[in-house]
């Protein structure tokens, strides 16, 4: 995965982007890097929807699984009042997301962690709310990973959700924005999804499908150079741009919208285990957080 997502000397790559466009004049706001640091479907206003659809407000704990540049984290922390910790696999992203958190001074509220969604780094119940946007693409164990975002969460707690999910018509065409080929997409259709995340102890909130109210557009002429996809992607842009646009045009993709809350059982290989009880063989977890910090 760090060869398909990371980057040599993102976090320079960004500010010498940045300033390209002017926008290394003043203090930086979150609006500034908007097109740099949200990168999914539908950028800055899709994470306010889904924060809006969450009931986002001060002081929750999120933990911010696959987090990226963390762009939706800091809208999270500016725009809706809430404590976020960030975990992601790719070191160049977290490096480069710490840098824009401190520009921001927002390092009070927003940490980063290196660290695999497979094997979340946290007590069992540390958080108020997961969040996920547009993170689980290429992760094939989509049970293992939703069992993770049920153990650490509070009893009550939401997970929310922005994912990619097959469509009606199967295969998408390649490459998209996660993958240059079908040996690393991991898609599965909105009726497999609601499935295997209520097996894992949680019982749905909302279900948007947003695919048409988040579709990009059609070429990537309209894509700005300090974009996170032309950064991230570089040339490779122009064809995801187009395969993207065929995908959701023709049903080969989707884009949802979810909330959940967490039950106070999941569902595990071994049948139903009362939620925070230690898993055959794992014991009990380290204090939260034991990823690799600043
Ligand atoms: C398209 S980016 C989305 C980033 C961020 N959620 C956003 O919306 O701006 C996908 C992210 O998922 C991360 N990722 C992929 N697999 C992961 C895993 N197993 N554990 C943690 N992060 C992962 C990648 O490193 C990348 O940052």
């Amino acid at each position: 995965m760090e060869d398909h997502w990371g980057r040599e000397r993102l976090a320079e790559s960004i500010l010498a982007a940045l300033a390209a466009a002017d926008h290394d004049r003043g203090p930086l706001t979150i609006d500034d890097l908007a097109v740099t640091d949200e990168f999914h479907g539908g950028g800055k206003a899709a994470t306010v929807r889904l924060a809006t659809l969450l009931g986002a407000r001060p002081g929750l704990r999120v933990l911010d699984v696959g987090g990226g540049l963390g762009g939706p984290a800091r809208t999270l922390a500016v725009e809706f009042g809430c404590h976020v910790t960030v975990v992601d696999l790719t070191e160049s992203y977290v490096q480069a997301a710490r840098m824009l958190t401190t520009r921001l001074a927002l390092d009070h509220r927003v940490r980063h962690h290196v660290g695999n969604a497979l094997d979340l780094p946290f007590h069992d119940g540390a958080f108020d709310v997961v969040w996920t946007q547009n993170s689980g693409m290429n992760i094939a164990d989509k049970d293992a990973l939703y069992r993770g975002f049920h153990r650490v969460l509070r009893p009550g707690g939401l997970l929310a959700l922005q994912e990619p999910m097959a469509g009606p018509l199967q295969p998408p065409v390649f490459p998209v924005m996660w993958a240059r080929d079908a040996s690393t997409s991991f898609l599965r259709t909105p009726a497999e999804m609601r499935g295997l995340i209520a097996r894992a102890g949680f019982r749905e909130r909302a279900w948007d499908d947003v695919t048409a109210e988040t579709a990009g557009p059609a070429s990537a002429d309209a894509i700005p150079a300090h974009s996170a996809q032309r950064l991230i992607m570089g040339e490779a842009l122009d064809e995801i741009i187009r395969a993207n646009h065929r995908n959701r045009t023709e049903g080969r993709l989707v884009l949802v919208q979810a909330v959940f809350e967490r039950g106070s059982v999941h569902v595990s290989s071994g049948g139903y285990v009362p939620a925070g009880a230690p898993r055959g063989g794992t014991g009990t977890r380290a204090p939260a957080p034991r990823a690799r910090s600043r």
